[in-house]
Protein backbone atom coordinates (compact mmCIF):
# COMPACT_ATOMS: atom_id res chain seq x y z
CA UNK A 1 0.00 0.00 0.00
CA UNK A 2 1.24 3.40 -1.18
CA UNK A 3 1.74 5.82 2.05
CA UNK A 4 0.73 9.34 2.04
CA UNK A 5 2.04 11.08 5.06
CA UNK A 6 -0.52 13.66 6.24
CA UNK A 7 0.71 16.55 8.52
CA UNK A 8 -2.15 18.11 10.92
CA UNK A 9 -2.31 21.82 10.63
CA UNK A 10 -5.10 22.06 13.42
CA UNK A 11 -3.19 23.17 16.68
CA UNK A 12 -1.74 26.03 14.36
CA UNK A 13 -3.48 26.95 11.67
CA UNK A 14 -6.82 25.15 12.78
CA UNK A 15 -6.76 27.30 16.20
CA UNK A 16 -5.41 30.44 14.99
CA UNK A 17 -8.49 31.36 13.29
CA UNK A 18 -11.09 29.98 15.65
CA UNK A 19 -13.22 32.53 17.72
CA UNK A 20 -12.82 30.08 21.04
CA UNK A 21 -10.18 30.45 23.19
CA UNK A 22 -8.52 27.29 24.51
CA UNK A 23 -6.48 27.05 27.50
CA UNK A 24 -2.86 25.76 27.21
CA UNK A 25 -4.29 22.10 28.91
CA UNK A 26 -6.92 21.70 26.45
CA UNK A 27 -4.57 22.59 23.39
CA UNK A 28 -2.28 19.68 24.91
CA UNK A 29 -5.70 17.48 25.13
CA UNK A 30 -6.17 18.06 21.21
CA UNK A 31 -2.90 17.39 20.58
CA UNK A 32 -2.68 14.32 22.50
CA UNK A 33 -5.79 13.37 20.86
CA UNK A 34 -4.69 13.57 17.65
CA UNK A 35 -1.27 11.61 18.50
CA UNK A 36 -3.71 9.07 19.78
CA UNK A 37 -5.30 9.06 16.67
CA UNK A 38 -2.24 8.19 14.53
CA UNK A 39 -0.91 11.63 13.93
CA UNK A 40 3.40 11.65 13.44
CA UNK A 41 3.73 15.34 11.88
CA UNK A 42 1.83 18.49 13.82
CA UNK A 43 2.10 22.25 13.35
CA UNK A 44 1.78 22.04 17.11
CA UNK A 45 2.24 25.98 17.09
CA UNK A 46 3.55 29.20 16.05
CA UNK A 47 6.15 31.63 17.23
CA UNK A 48 4.84 34.90 15.70
CA UNK A 49 3.96 38.19 17.10
CA UNK A 50 1.12 37.97 19.68
CA UNK A 51 -0.04 40.85 18.89
CA UNK A 52 -0.31 39.72 15.22
CA UNK A 53 -1.77 36.20 16.11
CA UNK A 54 -3.29 36.27 19.92
CA UNK A 55 -4.48 32.63 19.78
CA UNK A 56 -0.73 31.38 19.12
CA UNK A 57 0.61 33.67 22.10
CA UNK A 58 0.95 30.83 24.21
CA UNK A 59 2.97 28.51 21.99
CA UNK A 60 5.72 28.25 23.92
CA UNK A 61 3.37 27.18 27.16
CA UNK A 62 2.18 24.79 24.86
CA UNK A 63 5.65 23.58 22.92
CA UNK A 64 6.81 22.99 26.81
CA UNK A 65 3.76 21.31 27.95
CA UNK A 66 3.94 18.53 25.03
CA UNK A 67 4.97 14.85 26.18
CA UNK A 68 7.86 14.21 23.67
CA UNK A 69 9.59 10.69 22.78
CA UNK A 70 7.04 9.44 21.33
CA UNK A 71 6.64 8.65 17.82
CA UNK A 72 4.91 12.49 16.65
CA UNK A 73 7.23 14.94 15.40
CA UNK A 74 6.09 18.71 16.44
CA UNK A 75 6.33 21.50 13.91
CA UNK A 76 6.90 24.67 14.71
CA UNK A 77 5.89 27.65 12.37
CA UNK A 78 8.26 30.84 12.18
CA UNK A 79 8.12 33.95 9.76
CA UNK A 80 10.91 35.66 10.76
CA UNK A 81 14.84 35.61 13.00
CA UNK A 82 12.52 36.21 16.48
CA UNK A 83 10.24 33.59 15.56
CA UNK A 84 13.30 31.15 14.55
CA UNK A 85 15.26 31.55 17.44
CA UNK A 86 12.36 31.42 20.07
CA UNK A 87 11.12 27.96 17.82
CA UNK A 88 14.40 26.39 18.50
CA UNK A 89 14.71 27.61 22.23
CA UNK A 90 10.99 26.15 22.56
CA UNK A 91 12.89 22.82 21.22
CA UNK A 92 10.74 22.26 18.16
CA UNK A 93 11.64 19.23 16.70
CA UNK A 94 10.96 20.90 12.80
CA UNK A 95 10.33 24.13 11.55
CA UNK A 96 7.92 25.44 8.91
CA UNK A 97 8.67 29.01 7.01
CA UNK A 98 6.22 30.93 6.02
CA UNK A 99 7.08 32.66 2.26
CA UNK A 100 4.76 34.58 0.56
CA UNK A 101 3.75 34.63 -3.53
CA UNK A 102 2.15 38.36 -3.44
CA UNK A 103 2.50 41.70 -2.54
CA UNK A 104 -0.22 42.89 -0.59
CA UNK A 105 -1.17 39.51 1.56
CA UNK A 106 2.22 39.40 2.31
CA UNK A 107 2.42 43.13 3.75
CA UNK A 108 -0.46 42.32 5.93
CA UNK A 109 0.56 39.12 6.78
CA UNK A 110 4.00 39.68 7.51
CA UNK A 111 5.26 42.78 7.08
CA UNK A 112 6.71 41.69 3.79
CA UNK A 113 6.84 41.58 0.40
CA UNK A 114 8.14 37.77 -1.82
CA UNK A 115 11.23 38.72 -2.47
CA UNK A 116 11.54 40.02 1.41
CA UNK A 117 10.46 37.04 2.70
CA UNK A 118 12.95 34.67 1.05
CA UNK A 119 15.91 36.77 2.13
CA UNK A 120 14.50 36.29 5.57
CA UNK A 121 14.39 32.50 4.74
CA UNK A 122 18.22 32.42 3.38
CA UNK A 123 18.96 34.77 7.06
CA UNK A 124 17.03 31.98 8.83
CA UNK A 125 17.88 29.15 7.43
CA UNK A 126 21.61 28.85 8.62
CA UNK A 127 20.10 28.57 12.58
CA UNK A 128 17.81 25.85 11.96
CA UNK A 129 20.54 23.70 10.55
CA UNK A 130 23.54 24.65 13.05
CA UNK A 131 20.63 23.67 15.26
CA UNK A 132 20.54 20.59 13.84
CA UNK A 133 16.33 20.65 12.96
CA UNK A 134 14.78 19.60 9.91
CA UNK A 135 13.70 22.89 7.92
CA UNK A 136 10.56 22.87 5.57
CA UNK A 137 9.15 25.68 4.03
CA UNK A 138 5.52 26.90 2.95
CA UNK A 139 4.95 29.34 -0.20
CA UNK A 140 1.73 30.75 0.93
CA UNK A 141 -0.83 32.59 -0.71
CA UNK A 142 0.69 30.42 -4.24
CA UNK A 143 -2.70 30.02 -5.52
CA UNK A 144 -4.05 33.72 -5.09
CA UNK A 145 -4.28 36.54 -3.11
CA UNK A 146 -7.40 38.12 -1.75
CA UNK A 147 -6.42 41.66 -2.37
CA UNK A 148 -4.09 41.10 -5.18
CA UNK A 149 -6.17 38.35 -7.34
CA UNK A 150 -3.78 36.07 -9.29
CA UNK A 151 -0.51 34.88 -8.51
CA UNK A 152 1.98 34.54 -11.15
CA UNK A 153 3.12 30.84 -11.12
CA UNK A 154 6.96 32.60 -12.14
CA UNK A 155 7.07 34.32 -8.60
CA UNK A 156 5.72 30.74 -6.99
CA UNK A 157 8.50 29.04 -9.28
CA UNK A 158 11.02 31.71 -8.08
CA UNK A 159 10.95 31.18 -4.73
CA UNK A 160 10.67 28.08 -4.79
CA UNK A 161 14.31 27.76 -6.44
CA UNK A 162 15.33 30.34 -3.84
CA UNK A 163 13.99 27.94 -0.84
CA UNK A 164 15.54 24.86 -2.34
CA UNK A 165 19.06 26.86 -2.38
CA UNK A 166 18.36 27.88 1.09
CA UNK A 167 18.19 24.41 2.04
CA UNK A 168 15.09 23.52 3.18
CA UNK A 169 13.83 19.61 2.63
CA UNK A 170 10.44 19.66 1.80
CA UNK A 171 8.38 22.64 0.66
CA UNK A 172 4.22 23.13 0.99
CA UNK A 173 2.47 25.01 -1.74
CA UNK A 174 -0.51 26.57 0.48
CA UNK A 175 -3.40 27.94 -1.22
CA UNK A 176 -4.23 29.92 1.85
CA UNK A 177 -7.44 31.56 0.57
CA UNK A 178 -8.96 28.25 -0.83
CA UNK A 179 -8.25 29.78 -4.94
CA UNK A 180 -6.83 26.70 -6.50
CA UNK A 181 -8.40 24.28 -8.59
CA UNK A 182 -6.91 21.05 -9.92
CA UNK A 183 -5.83 21.74 -13.22
CA UNK A 184 -4.13 25.42 -11.90
CA UNK A 185 -2.58 22.49 -9.20
CA UNK A 186 -1.35 20.89 -11.67
CA UNK A 187 0.51 23.89 -13.26
CA UNK A 188 2.07 25.02 -10.02
CA UNK A 189 3.23 21.44 -9.08
CA UNK A 190 5.02 21.21 -12.78
CA UNK A 191 6.71 24.23 -12.41
CA UNK A 192 8.09 23.85 -8.97
CA UNK A 193 9.72 20.59 -9.71
CA UNK A 194 11.40 21.94 -12.51
CA UNK A 195 12.26 25.33 -10.83
CA UNK A 196 13.16 23.09 -7.22
CA UNK A 197 13.61 19.80 -8.27
CA UNK A 198 15.53 18.37 -5.01
CA UNK A 199 12.52 19.34 -2.60
CA UNK A 200 10.08 17.08 -1.40
CA UNK A 201 6.51 18.46 -2.29
CA UNK A 202 3.74 18.82 0.47
CA UNK A 203 0.31 20.51 -0.29
CA UNK A 204 -1.70 22.64 1.74
CA UNK A 205 -5.28 23.40 1.16
CA UNK A 206 -8.25 25.54 2.47
CA UNK A 207 -11.68 24.61 1.37
CA UNK A 208 -13.12 27.71 1.22
CA UNK A 209 -14.64 27.06 -2.06
CA UNK A 210 -15.16 23.67 -2.23
CA UNK A 211 -12.26 22.55 -4.51
CA UNK A 212 -10.04 21.58 -1.32
CA UNK A 213 -10.49 17.58 -1.60
CA UNK A 214 -10.48 17.80 -5.60
CA UNK A 215 -7.11 19.49 -5.11
CA UNK A 216 -6.00 16.94 -2.85
CA UNK A 217 -6.78 14.24 -5.51
CA UNK A 218 -4.83 15.84 -7.95
CA UNK A 219 -2.02 16.31 -6.07
CA UNK A 220 -2.07 12.31 -5.36
CA UNK A 221 -2.69 11.79 -8.52
CA UNK A 222 1.00 13.40 -9.89
CA UNK A 223 2.87 11.68 -7.06
CA UNK A 224 2.81 14.21 -3.96
CA UNK A 225 2.87 12.03 -1.10
CA UNK A 226 2.77 14.69 1.77
CA UNK A 227 -0.90 16.18 2.92
CA UNK A 228 -1.61 19.37 5.13
CA UNK A 229 -4.96 18.87 6.96
CA UNK A 230 -7.16 19.97 10.50
CA UNK A 231 -8.70 17.71 12.40
CA UNK A 232 -12.81 18.48 11.52
CA UNK A 233 -11.52 21.28 8.67
CA UNK A 234 -11.15 24.12 11.63
CA UNK A 235 -9.63 27.06 11.24
CA UNK A 236 -8.30 30.09 8.38
CA UNK A 237 -5.84 32.72 8.18
CA UNK A 238 -6.08 36.11 10.40
CA UNK A 239 -5.50 38.41 7.37
CA UNK A 240 -7.64 36.83 4.70
CA UNK A 241 -11.08 38.12 4.55
CA UNK A 242 -13.60 35.25 4.34
CA UNK A 243 -10.64 32.39 4.42
CA UNK A 244 -12.03 28.61 5.80
CA UNK A 245 -10.63 26.07 7.19
CA UNK A 246 -8.19 23.21 5.58
CA UNK A 247 -9.32 20.44 4.17
CA UNK A 248 -10.26 18.44 7.18
CA UNK A 249 -8.10 15.54 7.82
CA UNK A 250 -11.20 12.91 8.48
CA UNK A 251 -12.29 13.51 4.84
CA UNK A 252 -8.84 13.51 3.38
CA UNK A 253 -8.31 9.84 5.23
CA UNK A 254 -11.54 9.05 4.14
CA UNK A 255 -11.05 9.59 0.69
CA UNK A 256 -7.31 8.32 0.35
CA UNK A 257 -7.95 4.79 2.31
CA UNK A 258 -11.21 4.22 0.33
CA UNK A 259 -8.00 4.28 -2.49
CA UNK A 260 -6.20 2.20 -1.30
CA UNK A 261 -3.78 4.36 0.39
CA UNK A 262 -2.27 3.92 3.71
CA UNK A 263 -2.65 6.94 6.09
CA UNK A 264 -1.56 5.63 9.31
CA UNK A 265 -4.48 7.51 10.79
CA UNK A 266 -7.16 5.76 12.88
CA UNK A 267 -10.33 7.03 11.20
CA UNK A 268 -12.94 6.38 14.00
CA UNK A 269 -10.22 8.06 16.70
CA UNK A 270 -9.98 10.87 14.16
CA UNK A 271 -13.39 11.50 14.22
CA UNK A 272 -14.13 11.17 17.90
CA UNK A 273 -11.50 14.03 18.27
CA UNK A 274 -13.19 16.28 15.94
CA UNK A 275 -16.57 15.40 18.31
CA UNK A 276 -14.23 16.30 21.51
CA UNK A 277 -13.38 19.47 19.67
CA UNK A 278 -17.03 20.45 19.19
CA UNK A 279 -17.64 20.36 22.32
CA UNK A 280 -14.33 22.77 23.18
CA UNK A 281 -14.60 25.14 20.63
CA UNK A 282 -18.55 25.82 21.12
CA UNK A 283 -19.65 25.09 17.52
CA UNK A 284 -20.17 22.66 14.49
CA UNK A 285 -16.63 21.84 12.81
CA UNK A 286 -16.73 22.00 8.84
CA UNK A 287 -15.81 18.02 8.41
CA UNK A 288 -18.30 15.82 5.93
CA UNK A 289 -17.26 12.77 7.34
CA UNK A 290 -17.50 13.91 11.10
CA UNK A 291 -21.33 14.84 10.34
CA UNK A 292 -22.23 11.68 7.52
CA UNK A 293 -20.12 9.51 9.15
CA UNK A 294 -17.94 6.50 7.03
CA UNK A 295 -19.21 4.66 4.45
CA UNK A 296 -19.49 1.54 4.58
CA UNK A 297 -20.90 1.68 7.77
CA UNK A 298 -18.83 -0.34 9.71
N1 LIG B 1 7.60 36.59 18.00
C1 LIG B 1 7.20 37.47 18.94
N2 LIG B 1 7.27 38.78 18.77
C2 LIG B 1 7.79 39.24 17.62
C3 LIG B 1 8.22 38.38 16.61
C4 LIG B 1 8.09 36.99 16.83
N3 LIG B 1 8.46 36.11 15.91
N4 LIG B 1 8.67 39.11 15.59
C5 LIG B 1 8.54 40.40 15.93
N5 LIG B 1 7.99 40.48 17.16
C6 LIG B 1 7.65 41.70 17.89
C7 LIG B 1 8.80 42.68 17.98
O1 LIG B 1 9.56 42.41 19.11
C8 LIG B 1 8.06 44.01 18.07
O2 LIG B 1 7.54 44.14 19.37
P1 LIG B 1 7.25 45.57 20.03
O3 LIG B 1 6.18 46.22 19.22
O4 LIG B 1 6.81 45.24 21.42
O5 LIG B 1 8.56 46.30 19.94
C9 LIG B 1 6.86 43.79 17.15
O6 LIG B 1 6.65 42.38 17.12
C10 LIG B 1 7.09 44.33 15.75
O7 LIG B 1 8.30 43.77 15.23
P2 LIG B 1 8.78 43.93 13.71
O8 LIG B 1 10.03 43.16 13.54
O9 LIG B 1 8.76 45.39 13.34
O10 LIG B 1 7.69 43.14 12.94
P3 LIG B 1 6.46 43.63 12.06
O11 LIG B 1 5.58 44.56 12.80
O12 LIG B 1 6.97 44.00 10.70
O13 LIG B 1 5.68 42.22 11.94
C11 LIG B 1 5.81 39.82 11.95
C12 LIG B 1 6.29 41.12 11.33
C13 LIG B 1 6.26 38.71 11.04
C14 LIG B 1 6.43 39.70 13.34
C15 LIG B 1 4.28 39.86 12.13
O14 LIG B 1 3.68 40.38 10.98
C16 LIG B 1 3.71 38.52 12.44
O15 LIG B 1 4.00 37.95 13.49
N6 LIG B 1 2.87 37.98 11.57
C17 LIG B 1 2.31 36.66 11.78
C18 LIG B 1 1.27 36.38 10.77
C19 LIG B 1 0.77 34.95 10.88
O16 LIG B 1 1.15 34.19 11.75
N7 LIG B 1 -0.11 34.58 9.96
C20 LIG B 1 -0.68 33.29 9.92
C21 LIG B 1 0.25 32.21 9.52
S1 LIG B 1 0.90 32.38 7.89
ZN1 LIG C 1 -3.32 27.56 5.95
Amino acid sequence: MQKIHIVEVGPRDGLQNDPANLTVDEKLEFIARLEAAGVTRMESGSFVSPKAVPKMADSPAVFSGLTRGGRTRHIALALNETGVRRAIEAKADEINFVLVASETFGRKNQGMSPQDSADMLATCAPLVHEAGIPLSAMISVAFGDPYDGDVDIAVVGNLAAQAQRAGIAELALGDTIGAATPWHVWRAIDRVRIEAPDVTLRMHFHDTRGAGLANVFAAVEVGVDVIDSSCGGIGGCPFAPAATGNVATEDVVWMLERAGYDTGIDLGRMIETAKWLEGVLGHKVASSISRAGVFPIA
